[in-house]
Formats: C-alpha cells, sequence, structure tokens
C-alpha cells in the first residue's frame, strides 16, 4: 500500500479510535448504541484488512466510574479481503485447481490439516510452525510428526499471496480455503467458509498429541469431540472424511494380526474377507506401506461421497476409531443416516460441520498476527 494512502488511513485510524474510547465511556452509562456499534466495526474491519503495523485497534475503553467496558470481538466475514487483497480468494482457488489436478490425493491432505489445525488452540495455524530451540511446535506431535502431508505446498502458496499483497492473507485463513477448495475440486460439497482469522503464535507439542487417536473407542473419542463443542452426529459426519485419504498400514495393524495378543487373529468386529484383503494390502513388516480408507469406488481414496458409512455398516471402518461409530444405538443411527448413496444428505452435514470445525477457536482483529511465512512466528 502507497504510504500516503497507509498515513491517512493511520489518521483515520486515530480519529476513530478517540471516538470509540469516548463512546465506550458513554456507554458504561447507557444501553449500547449503535453509533458506537458502527463505528467499532469500521474501525476493526479497516484496521485489521489494511494490516496496519500497530494500528490503533482497542478493545477496550475506560469508563467514567473507573470500570471497563470491553468491546466486542470483531467477528469473520465473507468479505474481508475485498478491500487488502481482493486477488486473493480466486488466486488460491485458482492454484488450488491445478495442484488438485496433478495430484488428486491433496484435498485429503488439506482437509486433515485444518482438522489438526483446529482441534488444537483452534484455527490459528499453529499446525504449521515449526520449532524452534527451546520449544517443540505441534509438528513434532505424534498424530502429526511423518503423518501430515502437502505442508510445503502451503508454503508455495503463502509465498505467492505475499506477493502480490505481502502481510495481509493469513495462514489459518489459507488452511481453511485449501480444504474447501480443494475439496470442491474433487466433487465434494462445498461450503462457506468466513474469513479473518488471525495466526498464533503458540505451538506446543503436548498439545498435538491430545487430538483423537485411532484406537480409541466411541465413549473417549465423543468426550474429545464434545470438549469442543461438538456433538455424536457431528463426530460421525466429519469422520466422514475418511471416505478420501490414505493412511499408514501401522494404524491397522493391531487389528489384523495377533489382535488381543491372540496369535494368527484379527480383530472379530472387522468382516473377515475384508480382514483377509488388508492383511495382502499391510504385510505384518510392512507398517509404513499406505492403503485407501475408503477402498470402494473407481479411484480408492480420492472420491469423496457417502461410501465411508456404508462401508462402516459391513463392518469395514479401517480404525478402531472408523468402526466403534457403529458400536452405540446412537452412533448407528447417525451412520445410517449419513450412508444414503445419493450423498446430498452427508454432503450437507459436512459442509456445516466443517463450517463449524473452521470457526473453533479464531482469533480475529488485533489478536495473533498475519505471519509472512506460515512455518515461523514473524521477527523470528
Ligand atoms: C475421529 C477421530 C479421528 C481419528 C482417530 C483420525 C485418525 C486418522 C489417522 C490415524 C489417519 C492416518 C494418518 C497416517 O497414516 O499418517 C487419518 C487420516 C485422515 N484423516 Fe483422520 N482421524 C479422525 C478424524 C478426522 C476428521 C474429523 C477429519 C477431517 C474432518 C479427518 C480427516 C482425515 C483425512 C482426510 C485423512 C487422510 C489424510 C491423507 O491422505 O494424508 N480425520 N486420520
Amino acid at each position: 500500500m502507497g504510504s500516503r494512502k497507509e498515513a491517512s488511513i493511520q489518521q483515520f485510524l486515530q480519529l476513530l479510535e478517540s471516538k470509540m474510547a469516548e463512546e465506550g465511556r458513554r456507554m458504561c452509562m447507557r444501553p449500547v448504541q449503535l453509533l458506537a456499534l458502527a463505528t467499532m466495526a469500521v474501525h476493526l474491519v479497516v484496521a485489521s484488512s489494511y494490516q496496519i503495523e500497530n494500528s490503533p485497534v482497542i478493545t477496550q475503553a475506560e469508563c467514567s466510574d473507573g470500570g471497563r467496558f470491553t468491546f466486542p470481538k470483531p467477528m469473520l466475514t465473507a468479505d474481508f479481503y475485498n478491500h487488502s487483497c481482493p486477488e486473493a480468494t480466486t488466486q488460491i482457488s485458482n492454484y488450488i485447481k491445478k495442484l488438485v489436478k496433478n495430484d488428486s490425493s491433496l484435498p485429503a491432505a488439506f482437509i486433515r490439516l485444518q482438522f489438526h489445525d483446529c482441534f488444537v488452540r483452534g484455527c490459528d495455524a499453529s499446525v504449521l510452525l515449526h520449532s524452534i530451540p527451546g520449544n517443540e511446535s505441534e509438528l513434532e506431535g505424534i498424530p502429526n510428526k511423518n503423518s501430515l502431508r502437502g505442508l510445503h505446498l502451503v508454503d508455495q502458496l503463502k509465498a505467492e499471496l505475499e506477493d502480490i499483497c505481502p502481510g495481509v492473507v493469513s495462514c489459518a485463513d489459507l488452511i481453511a480455503l485449501m480444504a474447501r477448495d480443494s475439496l470442491q475440486a474433487i466433487g465434494g460439497p462445498s461450503y462457506r467458509v468466513l474469513l479473518g482469522r488471525r495466526d498464533g503464535m503458540i505451538s506446543l507439542k503436548d498439545e498435538a498429541n491430545s487430538l483423537p487417536s485411532p484406537f480409541q473407542n466411541y465413549s473417549a473419542l465423543l468426550h474429545s469431540f464434545s470438549s469442543l463443542g461438538f456433538d455424536s452426529k457431528e463426530m460421525a459426519v466429519l469422520s466422514g472424511a475418511h471416505s478420501i485419504g490414505f493412511s499408514h498400514c501401522r494404524f491397522i495393524a493391531g487389528r489384523l494380526y495377533n489382535f488381543s495378543r491372540q496369535v494368527g487373529a484379527f480383530d472379530p468386529t472387522l468382516d473377515p474377507e475384508y480382514a483377509h484383503r488388508m492383511r495382502k494390502r499391510c504385510p505384518p513388516d510392512r507398517s509404513d506401506v499406505f492403503f485407501a480408507m475408503d477402498p470402494s469406488g473407481k479411484h480408492p481414496g480420492r472420491t469423496f461421497d457417502s461410501s465411508y458409512f456404508r462401508n462402516l455398516l459391513r463392518n469395514r471402518g479401517a480404525f478402531t476409531s472408523d468402526s466403534t461409530l457403529t458400536s452405540t444405538p446412537e452412533g448407528r443411527a447417525h451412520v445410517l443416516e449419513m450412508a444414503s448413496p445419493q450423498n446430498t444428505v452427508f454432503f450437507e452435514a459436512f459442509g456445516k460441520a466443517m463450517e463449524k470445525m473452521g470457526e473453533l477457536g479464531v482469533m480475529t482483529g488485533a489478536e495473533g498476527e498475519v505471519r509472512k511465512r506460515c512455518t515461523i512466528r514473524n521477527g523470528f
């Protein structure tokens, strides 16, 4: 942005700041006024969308009685980059289309990346931060290490965005858009992605270890999902992401060989035909081979549809955490509902659940920062 334009926006913001402080003082004594809220909204939108360093975004005003009035946190919006980087969303979707044309396994990588980002400290791109001396980041956590894919592609796309609009598009928004656009590119549902997330400054290995594990049962999984505000239906629906993607054999090996320490046994809750097929795909000593978690269809692992749920009903879920979804009457009812071959029921529910997941614990306004590189905090 030109420095004259920047200076005048700075001036405008300073004027607003003093007006807001004044309004804040008044609001402590009278009911909230529309004018004050409008002023605040303009202020926050302008300040955050132009990404002015040290912009005077204020979140509290002093009351004349000595108390403090806290302005509500700005919300995500559909048109967040319309002024600050109008090309951003088109650039991202074009880039993703090209990537997915070359490699249709990528949507799975990006959807999972968003899940692992949002379930740990909210959707703040903390999952992308590299470890620094004295701090091991989420990437070192068991669910992420040697497991997440496509991370370098986030960096590449971020670098392209930095060329057109430096310091504007957050890595957290980028993750959300890459997930949605890539899923759409393979014929999955489209859903609304509101924007304006800010990037976090903290990333801790131990927190990533609290992500759900493939060896967990229904109640442990539900505990994990409900602690973040998801009900059992949303848990089943989101698990439907396993309709695409690939897993290392190590996550299913314990169900295929010497199950419960019984020599030669496989998990009796698995369909025997599926278990035998999986044994061929995943020989005992090959824990690092990949398999498509949903083997159905013409392009296993690359077709997003409701067949995941039909597989569960035939005892063909890959992980314990998949199979367990049909282990309670409540879970089974959700799976049955989603299993409809038309896809529409699943697609609609999945879109809604992804919207909700994408808004978990987001930071907005002046919170956090917009990283210049997704792997490292600014100033490091
Ligand atoms: C219910 C709890 C869940 C557990 C225990 C779980 C566990 C796993 C595991 C172990 C893998 C294989 C990783 C590897 O081999 O390196 C995987 C892959 C995957 N998960 Fe989940 N997951 C869960 C829920 C979800 C949710 C909610 C989503 C997204 C909304 C998701 C999306 C994916 C995708 C797309 C893949 C394939 C990734 C790829 O191909 O790179 N998972 N999951």
